[in-house]
């Protein structure tokens, strides 16, 4: 486990109980500071440094000391994926990891002494997020984030949601129930290319030399990765042609599936997928991701045929749905351009956009 650790000159007086421990679990520490007694030093600086280290990734879980640890709380809790709560004492960091999963913990030196920090670590790594409830609870909140981007990660798979306004503009008119098939078709095809920007943001580049009319320089390219996107059949179609004049390489499989309309299961009816499907980053297309349930056995489908990297690609989740996936493919990225409320008795999503394949097909 990877900490990224940071205090100002009040909360330096627990930072050795702190080192002290994470040795003792043998975990890997980023110290982002401060080193020495600065009593001009101010909490933000540390908080955002340490806040940013958990919100990329870089490190697992964040730890902050301040003299409360109230403000350096609130500074860390403005970067979009933070999820910082103060735990001066053993039933705060139980239930701060219980149901908040905070990735960020605050304590306070001038609130508990060094002796006590170990015990509250402790408590906080050994107890486990409950999930379930919960993980609707902190999707709401992170909807609220404004960026265009909010990147979950709430001990599974993330969960990538794009509130860019231009995305936002056209989910707002293929939501509308007069909007006509022929643009519902353009609008789902170009919220689709938005969005492979970011799906395909973590693709790896190598350098290559390139003559420039000027000059000579190092530019950079996609290293080999080769695509695959896996529309589900039907709704799915409607978001091909628009990541495919992004990525025109990339090589397409089929999988038909279509729920019972009773049970709400997935019934399978196809499956097409390219033979080196194994080898492939695999982007699975789904407009909706209602129970969850089709896209999960899609999923599943492609890794009885040996497909690896897998993520999914939908413009509206309901909670269930994300919940579901989650469980059956924990490892699984989920795209998507809007969480919705829940899902109604016929496991329609709420608000949603109704039947995205009747909508697409012009079928009702
Ligand atoms: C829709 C949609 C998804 C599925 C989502 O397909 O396109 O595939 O429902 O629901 P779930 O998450 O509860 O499984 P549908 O069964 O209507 O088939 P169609 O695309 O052929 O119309
Ligand atoms: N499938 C759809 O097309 N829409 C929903 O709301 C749920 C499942």
């Amino acid at each position: 486990m990877k900490i990224a650790l940071g205090c100002d000159h009040i909360g330096i007086k627990l930072k050795d109980a702190v080192v002290a421990y994470l040795a003792s679990r043998k975990f890997e520490l980023n110290d982002f500071g401060a080193y020495e007694f600065d009593k001009d030093d101010d909490y933000p600086d540390v908080a955002f440094k340490v806040a940013h280290a958990v919100a990329n990734e870089e490190a697992d879980v964040g730890i902050l000391l301040c003299g409360t640890g109230f403000g350096i709380s609130i500074a860390a809790n403005k970067i979009p994926g933070i999820r910082a709560i103060p735990c001066n004492d053993l039933n705060s960091a139980k239930m701060a990891k219980a149901h908040n999963n905070i990735n960020v913990i605050t304590m306070g030196g001038n609130v508990i002494t060094p002796e006590q920090v170990a015990p509250i670590l402790d408590m906080y790594f050994n107890t486990e997020f409950e999930g379930g409830r919960h993980i609707r609870r902190l999707n709401k909140i992170s909807m609220a984030e404004h960026s265009t981007l909010s990147v979950q990660s709430h001990g599974s798979g993330r969960v990538v949601i794009f509130n860019h306004p231009l995305v936002q503009h056209k989910m707002g008119i293929i939501r509308d129930v007069n909007t006509s098939v022929k643009q519902f078709r353009e609008l789902v095809q170009e919220i689709a290319g938005l969005m492979v920007y970011e799906i395909t943001r973590s693709l790896p580049l190598t350098e290559k030399e390139v003559q420039t009319p000027i000059a000579k320089t190092i530019a950079h390219t996609i290293e080999g990765k080769k695509l695959a996107i896996v529309p589900v059949l039907r709704a799915g179609l409607g978001m091909v042609d628009g990541i495919l004049s992004i990525v025109p390489n990339a090589k397409v499989g089929h999988i038909g599936l279509y729920r019972d309309p009773e049970t709400l299961k997935p019934i399978e009816y196809y499956c097409k997928l390219p033979f080196d499907i194994e080898d492939r980053d695999i982007f699975v297309l789904d407009p909706m991701l209602a129970t969850g349930g089709s896209s999960a056995e899609a999923i599943s489908l492609i890794k009885k045929r040996g497909g690896k990297k897998i993520s999914l690609v939908c413009l509206i989740a309901a909670p269930d749905g994300i919940e579901c996936v989650h469980k059956v493919h924990p490892e699984v990225d989920i795209f998507i351009a809007s969480l919705d409320s829940h899902l109604n008795d016929h496991g329609y999503i709420v608000p949603g956009l109704g039947d995205a394949g009747d909508r697409l097909f012009g079928t009702k």
